[in-house]
């Protein structure tokens, strides 16, 4: 039996997976734990999921929680799908990273993409959550609209 409420919409069940935050950073690697295997649960048809998190003062990306197979632990704004929705505070959807330049295929059977960048009360980029499909095309402007709600309350809720 679980102790969330894991009934509802994705937003729902994400806001109640994160409660109430102590402030820790290992408390915010737990949260973004479970939501990283809320959402591999919920989203068909995709084989990477997680979160990437900005080294402060820096324009550097590190490996966060993630689900799927071993992953780059390290992206720079200038690389790749994930350094330009840094670069930009913008959401990438890409249909086909093979004609993006510069994608770094951490999982050669990534096809799509979408990444959204988590942004602090101070406007700051703080993270990205990205996801990846072996299926070309495969995200919705449905489903940026729901991860870009996803990652509006995690930077309310565990940026601060
Ligand atoms: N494909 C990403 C790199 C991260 S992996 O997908 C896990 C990119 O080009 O930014």
């Amino acid at each position: 039996m679980s102790e969330f409420n894991l009934e509802g919409n994705l937003v729902e069940q994400v806001d109640s997976l994160v409660g109430p935050w102590d402030g820790s950073i290992e408390r915010r690697y737990c949260h973004l734990s479970n939501i990283s295997a809320l959402l591999w649960q919920q989203f068909e048809k995709i084989n990477w999921i997680g979160f990437y998190m900005r080294q402060p003062g820096e324009d550097h990306l590190v490996l966060g929680p993630f689900q799927g197979k071993v992953a780059c632990t390290d992206i720079a704004f200038s690389k790749g799908v994930c350094g330009k929705a840094a670069r930009t505070k913008e959401s990438q959807r890409i249909a086909d990273v093979h004609l993006f330049p510069g994608h770094i295929a951490c999982d050669e059977a990534s096809r799509s993409e979408l990444v959204v960048p988590i942004i602090d009360r101070n406007h700051n980029l703080v993270a990205l959550l990205d996801v990846d499909s072996s299926s070309k095309d495969r995200f919705t402007e449905e489903d940026q609209k729901m991860l870009e709600a996803v990652a509006l309350l995690l930077g309310e809720r565990l940026w601060s």
